[in-house]
């Protein structure tokens, strides 16, 4: 069907930041995850648009690498902090190197995370452990720490916390994953209720099927899942890293300033074309056809 194939033509990504330059001037960013895929592509556009961005992860060498790369194009601090956010020490000692060097973040993304992909029955305890502990305990970790200095210095802040599309559903072969990340939404409804207070909103984003690197490798290491997946894409295509950053700089910022609990999908449509009775008709069924249908169902109701 060609009109299937050519379809994504029409949703051309943008890449740029949507916002103006200097939008977020003389604020400081805490990103985990930072140092590659997603993370690294929101710590860019933040910093291109005049954050002082905190980037946080295992691998400093990476890190290192990454706020390189960032501060050189945008002119402003990048500081790459090794910090394993499983442990609310680390968490500590990190968040207290970026107020030293940066000064106290306002802007939080939760966006490290664990994950790969195998059958329940071969999964080690260790293994639910593993990824359980980098994406609940690491965004608990992370949002608690730096949510209690926030309130103790009376700043309002913007928590953004990244979960994925397949909580709606669950998801097979993922279930530390889709059971972590459903318990991510909860925090960040529930923190949003309690601690709006103290002038601090929660909201997250459930990216669907953006290729990064470390994703890749994590979910689909021989190229084999993915075949044929465009096809569930009603716009016909994958997500851009640019396209979550542009959501996110949105999300942490003023602009959305009327914006709390809120959970918001970015997954190029997938999840409600698949969940749609009728939606693979779009595929199937021929003018002709419709035409004939129309008509037996039209005779149907006269008999
Ligand atoms: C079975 C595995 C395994 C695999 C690791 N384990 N990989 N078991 N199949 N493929 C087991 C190990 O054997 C070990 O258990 C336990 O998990 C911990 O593994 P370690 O390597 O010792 O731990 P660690 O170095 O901390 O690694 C944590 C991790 C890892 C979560 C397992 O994958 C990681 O750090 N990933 C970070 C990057 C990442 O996952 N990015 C993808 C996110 S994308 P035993 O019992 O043997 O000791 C994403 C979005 C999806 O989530 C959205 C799609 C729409």
């Amino acid at each position: 069907n060609e009109l299937w194939v050519t379809r994504s033509h029409y949703f051309k990504p943008v890449k740029t930041p949507m916002f103006p330059e200097g939008l977020f001037k003389g604020k400081v960013a805490f990103i985990t995850g930072g140092g590659t895929g997603l993370g690294a592509g929101m710590a860019t556009m933040l910093s291109s648009l005049g954050a002082k961005v905190a980037i946080v992860s295992r691998n400093i060498e990476v890190l290192k690498n990454t706020a390189d790369v960032i501060s050189s194009k945008s002119k402003n601090e990048v500081l790459p902090i090794r910090c394993n956010v499983c442990s609310s020490e680390s968490v500590r000692d990190a968040v207290s190197e970026c107020i030293d060097v940066l000064g106290l973040p306002t802007i939080v993304i939760n966006n490290a995370a664990g994950n790969f992909i195998s059958p329940t029955v071969k999964l080690t305890k260790h293994a639910w452990d593993s990824i359980m502990a980098v994406i609940l305990n690491g965004t608990i970790n992370v949002t608690v720490d730096i949510g209690k200095r926030l309130i103790a210095a009376r700043q309002g802040g913007a928590f953004l916390n990244m979960s994925t599309s397949y909580t709606l559903s669950g998801s097979a072969f993922t279930v530390p994953s889709a059971c972590a990340k459903s318990a991510v939404e909860s925090f960040t409804k529930s923190l949003a209720a309690e601690w709006c207070i103290y002038g601090l909103r929660f909201n997250c984003i459930q990216p669907g099927h953006v290729h990064t690197p470390g994703a890749t490798a994590q979910l689909d290491p021989t190229g084999r899942f993915m075949h044929g997946k465009l096809n569930k894409l009603p716009l016909g295509r994958y997500g851009e890293v640019e396209e979550v950053a542009n959501l996110a700089c949105y999300l942490v910022s003023d602009y959305s300033s009327w914006m709390t609990g809120s959970i918001i999908r970015l997954d190029g449509g997938e999840f409600n074309f698949a969940a749609g009775s009728f939606n693979h008709l779009i595929e199937n069924v021929s003018d002709e056809e419709w035409a004939m249908i129309a008509n037996l169902i039209k005779n149907k109701r006269k008999s």
